[in-house]
């Protein structure tokens, strides 16, 4: 039972991955004004990220008996960078909690697979604390302006 619930949560991430290919392309195809120079290579990669991790998944499951979904995750668009980033911050959200779902639905002893999930997880975190700064939810504060150095 357990692998059954392992391909429906995989087939969930599917659905979100699909969705985050559609979804940064729509958003580099969307995003003008000065910020077009740099963000529309930005989401065009990320979509590309995406398409790794939709590749992967599809095949993560079949190998473990599935059918992967064709059906993307919902869509969310906008028009100005701080709306589009605000979105995806919620789609990598809802990505790395069906990835967490996935993980915990594996057999203790199931290592290679718990593994695999780690990894992907890692990835999406690292998109989450992207999009986190992008969208300045996670900021740093600095004690001291002058750094100098100690003599050696
Ligand atoms: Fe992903
Ligand atoms: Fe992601």
């Amino acid at each position: 039972m357990a692998r059954a619930e392992l391909v429906e949560n995989l087939n969930k991430a599917l659905s979100y991955e699909l969705a985050a290919i559609i979804q940064y392309s729509q958003h580099s195809y969307l995003i003008t004004g000065p910020d077009r120079q740099v963000f529309k290579d930005w989401f065009r990669d990320q979509a590309e990220e995406a398409q790794e991790h939709a590749e992967t998944v599809g095949d993560k499951i079949v190998a473990l008996g599935g059918i992967p979904t064709v059906e993307p995750a919902m869509i969310r668009q906008a028009v100005d960078l701080p709306e589009m980033l605000k979105q995806d911050l919620e789609l990598e959200r809802e990505a790395i909690a069906v990835y967490m779902a996935a993980w915990s639905a594996c057999d203790d002893n199931d290592l290679p697979q718990k593994f695999w999930l780690e990894g992907q997880i890692a990835d999406e975190q690292m998109h989450i604390e992207e999009l986190e700064k992008l969208t300045s939810e996670r900021t740093v504060k600095v004690s001291t302006e002058r750094i100098v150095l100690k003599e050696m």
